[in-house]
């Protein structure tokens, strides 16, 4: 085996070495697949880049494992992007209030109006039938409030290649059944969900802020459980994360130390990389691996963080 600092090595070439080399007995398969999203609920009127739906029957698992007496008090999210695990949390009853924390200004504006002002919001969607030029002129007009921000957030999510919303992102171009921009935007299921969520208004909460800065403070309380899927840029990778969001560096021995110094309950995903599987190793969390496969090509495999052993 190399030593993980050698040159010339790709941290991923290296996690996945590190894998085969036998001490894939501490990160075993999970014994829950990945399901195909089509299986589970959409919940999330944002489609998220990196979005967590095919995690859902582990969170479930964890939320199930992890309680004392009942549903959690409370479910903290602190990279909250399209919030599938807290809206998922709470509307299936596994966590009584769910805290959403994101950092993204544009992704903020469209949870305040979502969980404030879904009616305003469902009455902009369900009048929208996007366009190249409507969806265009959207884009460069600045919001005066914070629902027609929320609503041009979805738009913009819904209507550009692959959900992006960081700089440089495009516009689908000729998209399902050669639909263009329109191709994802269903407003009938969009005011479904967005009626789902205000109907679980006084459970969700969101904050615009540090995930982190926070998620250290809120792990002091011991009635918390943490859903953890921040950026991941690998060290010294190209990773997905520079490109898909706006904000993309986390310091992660911060955060896997604020989890192990509080003993708080979490669930953390990351990327499989030498950098995480070092770090799992010096905070004896447990971790298992889970593949996507897709029709096209297998992805890398993903690690799903936990303090004790729940998936094997
Ligand atoms: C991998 S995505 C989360 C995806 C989410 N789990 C889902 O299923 O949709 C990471 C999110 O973290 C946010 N983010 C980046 N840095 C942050 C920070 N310091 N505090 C809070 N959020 C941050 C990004 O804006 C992005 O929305």
């Amino acid at each position: 085996m190399e030593h993980p600092h050698c040159s010339g090595v790709e941290p991923e070439a290296l996690a996945r070495a590190l894998l085969r080399s036998g001490r894939e007995r501490k990160f075993p398969a999970s014994l829950i697949p990945a399901v195909n999203v089509a299986e589970v609920p959409q919940r999330s009127p944002l489609r998220y880049p990196g979005g967590k739906t095919w995690l859902i029957p582990h969170i479930r698992r964890w939320l199930a494992e992890t309680s004392r007496r009942g549903p959690h008090p409370l479910m903290m999210e602190p990279f909250a992007g399209g919030g599938i695990v807290s809206l998922t949390a709470v509307m299936e009853g596994l966590a009584e209030r769910a805290l959403m924390v994101d950092l993204d200004h544009d992704v903020s504006a469209f949870w305040r109006s979502a969980i404030d002002y879904s009616d305003e919001l469902m009455e902009r969607v369900a009048a929208f039938e996007p366009t190249r030029e409507r969806v265009q002129r959207l884009a460069e007009t600045a919001p005066t409030n914070v629902v027609e921000h929320g609503f041009r957030t979805l738009v913009l999510n819904r209507t550009r290649r692959g959900g992006i919303l960081a700089p440089g992102a495009s516009l689908a171009n000729s998209g399902e059944n050669g639909k263009g921009v329109a191709s994802r935007w269903y407003p009938e299921t969009l005011c479904s969900r967005l009626e789902a969520i205000a109907a679980y208004s006084e459970q969700l909460a969101f904050l615009e802020g540090d995930g982190l800065e926070l998620a250290e403070i809120i792990a002091v309380r011991d009635d918390t459980c943490f859903f953890i899927d921040p950026p991941y840029t690998a060290a010294g990778g190209k990773k997905a994360g520079k490109r898909l969001y706006v904000h993309n560096e986390i310091n992660h021995v911060r955060l896997f130390e604020a989890m192990a110094d509080r003993r708080a309950n979490f669930l953390m995903t990351y990327d499989l990389s030498a950098e995480i599987v070092q770090l799992i190793r010096r905070f004896h969390f447990h971790a298992v691996t889970v593949t996507m496969k897709t029709t096209h090509h297998e992805r890398t495999p993903e690690l799903v963080i936990t303090r004790e052993s729940l998936f094997t």
